[in-house]
């Protein structure tokens, strides 16, 4: 039976942490602010702008929603950003995706200042993950280094498998894998045996958004699984990209879904926003 890596307790932890830096950051007269941008009605949207509203009232951080109707024009939504980006009560600006059809998401990221994209999605901070010199790690996938790294496995020579390869997840996973010198494998949908290569990984991490899709006999014994998906089946019946139930079997630890990586996605973020209060002051 494998180790579960409960993100929620690890998390609880960091944002004690982070609470306690908040504090100390508003006696040198730092006060951090977040902005959040939600477009449209999406109720899984809507949900976690709630959760990192919650995370930020609980660290110390204030928090500015900015919940725009599913037709603001893309011209009204960069406005808003401009006016953000010159805000010097907003230390980081963070729009929820996905938004509407009809707004380019690439220009969205485009258009917040480096320096208080949060989510370490724009091509500034894109680069810097590629050659290691970065302020801000996107989210998820440094949620997951924690835990790893809690876990107690050493990335260090290990088989890792990414199987995955979005911009928000699989392709910085991959670059914070091989930053810790783990030898990376990106799987993806043309993947041609997929099983045999996530067969041969140490640490396995599944971010492809479809529900079970990575089943016990696709894990190596022993191996640490990682799971990114957060897939609901039923009303209220959520699952990962990772058929929990057979993959506990074989691996030495496995992320349970929810209060898995959920919850240390949003720690990350309250510390990606403590970081923009500190080089934007
Ligand atoms: N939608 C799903 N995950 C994320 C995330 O990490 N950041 C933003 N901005 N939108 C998301």
């Amino acid at each position: 039976m494998a180790i579960l890596l409960k993100g929620k307790e690890v998390s609880a932890r960091i944002k004690d942490e982070l609470k306690e830096e908040t504090a100390k950051m508003k006696t040198r007269g730092i006060n951090p602010g977040l902005a959040v941008i939600i477009v449209g009605d999406d109720p899984a949207s809507r949900v976690y702008v709630n959760n990192k509203k919650k995370a930020c009232e609980y660290c110390g951080i204030n928090s500015y929603e900015y919940a725009l109707p599913k037709e603001t024009t893309e011209a009204e939504l960069l406005k808003l950003i401009d006016e953000l980006n010159n805000d010097p009560k907003i230390s980081g600006i963070l729009c929820q995706l996905p938004v509407p059809k009809h707004i380019k998401e690439q220009s969205i990221i485009n258009a917040i200042n480096p320096n208080k994209d949060v989510d370490a999605f724009h091509p500034v901070n894109v680069g810097k993950i590629m050659t290691g010199d970065y302020d801000f790690v996107p989210c998820t996938p440094a949620g997951v280094m924690e835990l790893i790294k809690e876990s107690g496995i050493d990335v260090n020579g290990k088989e890792c498998v990414v199987v995955g390869r979005s911009n928000i997840v699989g392709k910085p996973m991959s670059m914070l894998l091989l930053h810790k010198n783990g030898t990376v494998t990106i799987c993806h949908s043309h993947t041609k045996n997929l099983a045999e290569k996530t067969k041969k990984a140490d640490i396995l991490v599944a971010a492809v958004g479809i529900p079970n899709f990575i089943t016990g006999d696709m894990i190596k014994e022993g191996a640490v699984v990682i799971d990114v998906g957060i897939n609901r089946i039923a009303p209220k019946k959520l699952v990962g990209d990772v058929e929990f139930e057979s993959a506990e079997k074989v691996a030495a630890a496995i992320t349970p879904v929810p209060g898995g990586v959920g919850p240390m996605t949003i720690a990350m973020l309250m510390k990606n926003t403590l970081k923009a209060a500190e080089i934007n002051n």
